[in-house]
């Protein structure tokens, strides 16, 4: 297998005019072409200060990170779609434009583009709804369309930032449910950051665990189940220990 992210020893400071803030230390984490990983911790942990620098979006302050053949940090990269908790859809433009933004922002949409965003939109279900406008849709459906958004210009990693934490738990559990088949149908790379133990076990083949700021990786659990997940497996004494030993991990840093 070969590496779609290393990062080696990455830091992060923030200058504020209070003062300096270390949101990140020492994070060093292979994520291998293809695979889907988890991040879990406290809040304020750096866990979104992390996807930032996969993104390009911030810059780390020490250590070193790549991503797929360039060194982080070095200039923006189109190799990456993100999916943050709310869906950020533009009132004024329909489902599809909104999911060819990140194509028209850099050059007009070919009939292809077309064509790749219509086929994102069946495959979550919202083929019918692409000349609605975003509040014609539900808070589920506007999610679904901000992840076609995110994979249209074909990135090689996809990332996602609490996606579904603004949802009710009946509208999460089918969203996790089509996650995990993007994600099978796509081959994608996919880092997920999420604040629920179970979402992470039930979509990711590896869950990080991350302590307190400045945050560190203190755990990586390998989950052993095959990469075709349904919500069955939720009621499973494995996946139900498996949350407990992740849960674990915050008793002892809430203590
Ligand atoms: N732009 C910024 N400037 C200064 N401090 C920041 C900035 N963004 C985040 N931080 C601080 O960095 C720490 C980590 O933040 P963040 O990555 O958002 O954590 P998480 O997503 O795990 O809740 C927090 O203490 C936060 O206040
Ligand atoms: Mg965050």
């Amino acid at each position: 297998m070969s590496a779609l992210v290393e990062l080696d020893r990455l830091g992060k400071v923030y200058s504020t005019r209070t003062g300096d803030v270390t949101a990140l230390s020492e994070v060093t984490l292979r994520i291998e072409d293809g695979e889907f990983v988890a991040v879990v911790g406290p809040s304020g942990c750096g866990k979104t200060t992390l996807l930032k620098i996969l993104a390009n979006l911030e810059q780390h302050t020490s250590g070193v990170g790549i991503l797929g053949n360039n060194e982080l940090g070095a200039n923006r990269s189109d190799d990456v779609g993100m999916v943050f908790q709310k869906a950020t859809l533009l009132p004024w433009l329909d489902i599809l434009s909104n999911v060819l933004l990140p194509v028209t922002l850099k050059r007009r949409a070919s009939a292809a583009d077309k064509e790749n965003a219509m086929d994102l939109l069946r495959m979550v279900g919202l083929g019918e709804f692409a000349t609605k406008r975003p509040h014609e849709l539900s808070g589920g459906m506007q999610q679904r369309a901000a992840i076609c958004r995110a994979l249209v210009h074909e990135p090689s990693l996809l990332l996602m930032d609490e996606p579904f934490g603004a949802l009710d738990a009946m509208t999460r559990d089918v969203l996790n449910v089509e996650v995990n088949r993007i994600w099978r149908d796509t081959h994608k790379t996919a880092v997920l950051i999420t604040h629920s133990i179970p979402e992470a076990v039930f979509l990711a083949q590896r869950v990080i665990v991350m302590s307190p700021r400045p945050g560190r990786i203190v755990d990586e659990i390998t989950v052993p189940f095959g990469p075709e997940r349904t919500l069955e497996l939720m009621g499973t004494p494995e996946f139900g220990s498996l949350c407990a030993q992740i849960r674990r991990h915050f008793e002892v840093s809430a203590a």
